[in-house]
């Protein structure tokens, strides 16, 4: 159920995250899947729903950088992108604290923990009014695209108290920089850019060796059900051509202008939209691997190899 942000459907929503009950989210990424993190109960509720497999950690969000330095260990480095990039689409991980409250399970077991303050109204209010700290996943089933609208929630859990916030302005998850150790590396690229990261932190690690980093991104991930190709000019028979910039191919484009922000905002929409019959497939058009170009190319190499 969708109900729109009313100060009595905040208090409702409060009530029912006090209660270990789930509720979905609008954040300016994606929506989420959110629980209090220091419920255990709740945590596992999350996992359970999406049927995410536990070894996968989830972002903690809070209200304020105060918040949540009472679960990480905190550093210059984050300090620094914080001051910068918070609130906003940037998820910080760090050395989780001895004394942290959060449940074991929302960090899978890990010394460490992802953190955020995220941007949108609504998801800051609520983490005010809340005075603790959230655990949000994407409010979507395990291995599948990110929700980007209050109808895409709803889609995957019908009977969520789903908290409407319009469509995600960002439209693509946070981008994950590793603060664990001495080399900072980039997780997971995002609307927050690695030129504007390095800026802070100097040159970043691309992770290293076989072990995966940020659990979650198995490089099947985000995909719509149909096959996904991607840097397609020309679309074969039965696929739905999903365009950027100018072009005379129609189905859907994702900016006209040839605009990655818009594209960003766009993307996850119009893979639910053309997922579906008649297509027997999606093909995408090239993307330039500039800019917001690098998060989104990441996302759809990931779809394609679903
Ligand atoms: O924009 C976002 O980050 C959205 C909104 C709702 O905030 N959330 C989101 O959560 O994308 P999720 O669960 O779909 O992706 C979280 C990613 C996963 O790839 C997970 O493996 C990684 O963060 N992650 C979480 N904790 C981690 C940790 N301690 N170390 C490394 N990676 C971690
Ligand atoms: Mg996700």
């Amino acid at each position: 159920m969708i109900f729109s942000p009313t100060t009595a459907n905040i208090t409702r929503a409060l009530k029912r995250l006090q209660e270990g009950k789930l509720i979905g989210l609008p954040t300016e990424t994606v929506y989420g899947l959110a629980a209090v993190a220091t419920q255990d109960l709740a945590v596992a509720k999350i996992f359970e729903m999406k049927n995410r497999p536990t070894f996968n950690p989830l972002i903690i969000h809070g209200a304020s950088s105060e918040a949540l330095q009472e679960h990480v260990v905190w550093s210059e480095q984050a300090d620094r992108l914080a001051h910068t990039f918070w609130p906003g689409p940037l998820t910080l991980v760090l050395p989780r604290r001895d004394t942290a409250r959060v449940s074991l399970l929302a960090s899978a077991g890990l010394s460490s923990l992802a953190v955020r303050i995220p941007r949108h109204p609504i998801a800051l209010t609520i983490l005010k009014e809340l005075g603790d700290v959230l655990a949000a996943p994407s409010a979507n089933q395990s291995g599948r695209v990110s929700p980007t609208q209050a109808c895409h929630v709803k889609a995957e859990f019908p009977d969520l108290f789903i908290l409407e916030g319009g469509a995600s302005p960002v439209g693509l998850e946070s981008t994950i920089v590793d603060l664990t150790s001495d080399a900072p590396s980039l997780l997971r690229p995002g609307a927050v850019l690695q030129e504007d990261l390095e800026g802070i932190l100097g040159p970043l690690h691309s992770p290293q060796g076989g072990s995966i980093k940020a659990p979650g991104m198995l490089s099947s991930h985000y995909a719509p059900s149909l096959p996904l190709r991607m840097n397609v000019v020309e679309p074969q028979e039965g696929e739905a051509y999903l365009a950027f910039g100018q072009t005379s191919q129609k189905v859907m484009n994702l900016s006209p202008k040839g605009n990655l922000t818009e594209a960003a905002a766009n993307l996850f929409k119009m893979l639910r939209l053309l997922d579906q019959k008649p297509w027997q497939g999606i093909a995408v058009a090239p993307i330039p691997m500039q800019g917001l170009g690098i998060a989104l190319n990441d996302r759809l190499y990931r779809a394609s190899r679903a």
